[in-house]
């Protein structure tokens, strides 16, 4: 009989123990490539659902389809051995009702192997996340900017800067608590209500354009490496201009196919 083997992956559990004991850190990855370079890193991989704006160049995070959720998770899943690796349920494949969502988002743990979801969730989503947990699955709260409700919000906005703004955020972040979210994902929050729904929350806040204040960091892989296109988000700091590293060995290979120094006598067989 197969005995239960110990991951070797960093588990929910363990992710959920780093709380006060050292600090989170988290990139998106929606390849084999950018995976594979992050595993040892990161202590989360997440699956963003910013794949559709970042991996497809689409207007926003809406169009992202449950079948393509499922076809970059399982690559990250794949290539990587390390970090714990979370995905991020598309528009639409959740907020109906209880029963699409554990349909849809157990779909995705059984065909992916990732580890948790994340659901970008408020106060009257946290029902869900409620029925999810005590189903078995882990469930990592998106609240403040959910540019899912890019719609409603009229644009992607900082969340909790005013009185009625603040109240929101911070019922959001007790709905989900309660509903046993393993983690609250806070986006784009000020910096006053992070501190304290982190100060506030015995699971641990991963930030992103939300102060050092989190117990965790996240940013898109693309927009930390200047690859992220024109607009630069404020939260965002380049650690490298990926971007120019392309474009620069990318005119040099097409020079060189133009003048014929590439291929060498080195790249061809049988010669
Ligand atoms: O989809 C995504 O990449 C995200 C991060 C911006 C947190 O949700």
């Amino acid at each position: 009989m197969s005995m239960h083997t110990q991951p070797k992956r960093l588990t929910v559990p363990q992710l959920t123990a780093m709380k006060g004991q050292r600090k989170i850190v988290s990139l998106t990855a929606y390849s084999s490539t950018i995976a594979r370079l992050i595993d040892p890193l990161v202590d989360f991989i997440l699956v963003g659902d910013s794949t559709a704006m970042v991996g497809y160049g689409r207007p926003s995070t809406l169009s992202m389809q449950l079948e393509e959720t499922i076809a970059h998770t399982r690559a990250v899943v794949d290539s990587t051995q390390r970090a714990c690796v979370i995905a991020d349920m598309p528009f639409g494949s959740y907020q109906e009702s209880n029963e699409q969502a554990f349909r849809n988002c157990a779909q995705v743990l059984s065909r992916t192997g990732c580890d948790a979801l994340k659901l970008e969730s408020n106060a009257t989503l946290a029902s869900t996340v409620a029925f999810l947990v005590a189903r078995g699955i882990p469930v990592m709260a998106h609240i403040g900017l959910m540019p899912q409700f890019v719609n409603v919000m009229g644009g992607y906005k900082a969340q909790g800067l005013t009185g009625q703004s603040r109240q929101a955020v911070f019922e959001d972040a007790r709905g989900n608590l309660d509903a046993g979210a393993f983690s609250l994902l806070l986006e784009g929050v000020a910096e006053p209500v992070a501190r304290a729904i982190t100060a506030d929350s015995d699971k641990p806040t991963i930030g992103i354009g939300a102060s050092p204040a989190c117990d965790g960091q996240v940013l898109v892989t693309e927009d930390l490496l200047g690859m992220g296109g024109d607009h630069v988000p404020r939260f965002v700091k380049q650690y490298a201009d990926l971007a120019q590293v392309i474009r620069d060995a990318c005119t040099q290979y097409a020079e060189d196919v133009r003048r014929g120094t590439f291929p060498e006598a080195k790249h061809c067989y049988g010669g």
